[in-house]
């Protein structure tokens, strides 16, 4: 991508009304724009990122035998008064008189229609079991939405549903997903603390958040300082007390954000919305249920509030929007011009994403710019070392400067990407 040609809105000033530095950062790096309170544009570099951890969450989703497919934002609510949530979510739900005069809702969540979905289709213990999966947007009127997209009325879920015939099924299930979140978590370069959660509205039994921790945080976790070990925040937590996991640091409340959530629902739709299944015994059984989400728009906060300097973003390899970033620092340099030109023509062929900076703005403009948004390798040519034959390579992450002969670069970045 040529910087000149694309559109990469940067901001120099923190947004007024911001203080989390995953929203500033979000805003001044060019990753989504805000139209209102709770609402969210993506620009094309955050489309970019989310992309990205849409591809790695489709990996671990269908890896783990989920299979994709997409449900509608538009429901109605009769649907949702067969379970009650009608009530239960109106608090958070948008809904509306289509022009027929029908009732209808834009979907906060999604057990409801895939729950009716499934028993359309399904009828026997043949058929089970089967895990799908979206990644769609979901819509709820928050009434905090003060830290951008962590907390957005309209955002971007992955929503999985696992349906099986007994408990055991349930268990193999929760088992791959929960395997599958960590995988999720790790490639995304989150290490995420998992806690025992109680499972509120969704009903049901077990059920694990998994959440980082974060100044804007919005949850409550109990760590201990010398084992790591993390819990909930039950009632009557004294701050300070001993772990009792590890017998050696004591217990601290931290703020954290929640990125995901798994739960085990049982019989709670299926009960409601009679989606039943012949089993081997010629019996019918409410089929047992699974669900399991990621707030993905808020898994791109989560990485800034835990991946950034004073400078701006720094992206873990796997999910920043660009792998290199070409910095030519003399736009009026036809050497410096064709070099870069030509970095980025080798690029292309082997599938390395490049940003090539090839703006007519001066070298300190660019470098902010560079360390604003974030991508994890510079190349950086300068007049002076290219006379030399030289340029340089360097990390946004540990600053370290590696100093190549100007043929040696291009194979020194395929090296250190083939790494990731
Ligand atoms: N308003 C929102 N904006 C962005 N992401 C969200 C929002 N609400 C929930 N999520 C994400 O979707 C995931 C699954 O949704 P779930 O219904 O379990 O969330 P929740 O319990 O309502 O979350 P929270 O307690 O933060 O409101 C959450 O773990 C979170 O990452
Ligand atoms: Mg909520
Ligand atoms: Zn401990």
């Amino acid at each position: 991508m040529l910087w000149s040609k694309y559109f990469l809105p940067t901001l120099k000033e923190i947004p007024i009304g911001t203080e989390a530095v995953s929203h500033q950062l979000s805003l001044r790096a060019g990753l989504v724009h805000m139209l209102s309170a709770g609402v969210y544009c993506y620009l094309p570099l955050g489309l970019r990122v989310l992309k990205r951890v849409e591809n790695i969450i489709r990996e671990e989703m269908n890896n783990a035998g989920a299979h994709e497919l997409f449900l509608t934002c538009l429901q109605p609510i009769d649907l949702w008064q067969r379970t009650g949530r009608d009530k239960t979510l109106a608090e958070v739900m948008i809904r509306f008189k289509d022009n027929k005069g029908k009732q209808m809702c834009l979907g906060p969540t999604h057990e409801e229609v895939i729950t009716d979905l499934v028993r359309t289709y399904v009828q026997s213990y043949r058929q089970l079991p089967v895990t799908l999966y979206q990644i769609q947007s979901k819509f709820r009127d928050e009434l905090r939405t003060r830290f951008g997209i962590v907390r957005a009325c309209e955002f971007i879920m992955k929503d999985a549903y696992s349906f099986d015939v007994d408990k055991e099924g349930l268990n193999k299930n929760y088992q791959l997903m929960y395997q599958a979140y960590k995988n999720i978590f790790k490639r995304c370069g989150l290490n995420p603390i998992i806690v025992e959660a109680d499972s509120g509205a969704m009903g049901g039994d077990l059920s694990h958040e998994f959440l980082i921790t974060a100044p804007i945080g919005e949850d409550h976790v109990v760590q201990c300082s010398s084992c790591l070990d993390a819990q909930g925040l039950k009632e009557g937590f004294q701050e300070g007390s001993k772990c009792s996991k590890c017998g050696n640091g004591t217990l601290q409340k931290q703020v954290a954000i929640e990125l995901g959530h798994i739960f085990q629902l049982g019989t709670k739709y299926s009960d409601s919305l009679e989606a039943l299944y012949l089993d081997v015994d010629g019996k019918r059984k409410p089929i047992i249920m699974g669900c399991y989400g990621i707030g993905v728009s808020r898994m791109i906060a989560a990485i800034i509030e835990a991946s950034h300097d004073q400078a701006g973003i720094i992206w873990p390899s796997q999910v920043a929007p660009f792998d290199v970033e070409i910095l030519p620092l003399q736009a009026n340099d036809p050497e410096s011009m064709s070099l870069a030109q030509n970095y980025y023509q080798e690029f292309l062929k082997s599938g390395i994403e490049a940003l090539m900076d090839d703006r007519d703005e001066t070298a300190g403009r660019k470098f902010n710019d560079a360390d604003l948004i974030g991508v994890p390798w510079k190349i950086i040519i300068g007049k002076r070392k290219l006379a030399e034959g030289l340029v340089e390579l360097k990390s946004r992450k540990t600053q370290e400067v590696i100093v190549l002969r100007k043929e040696e670069l291009v194979a020194k970045v395929r090296e250190l990407l083939s790494k990731v």
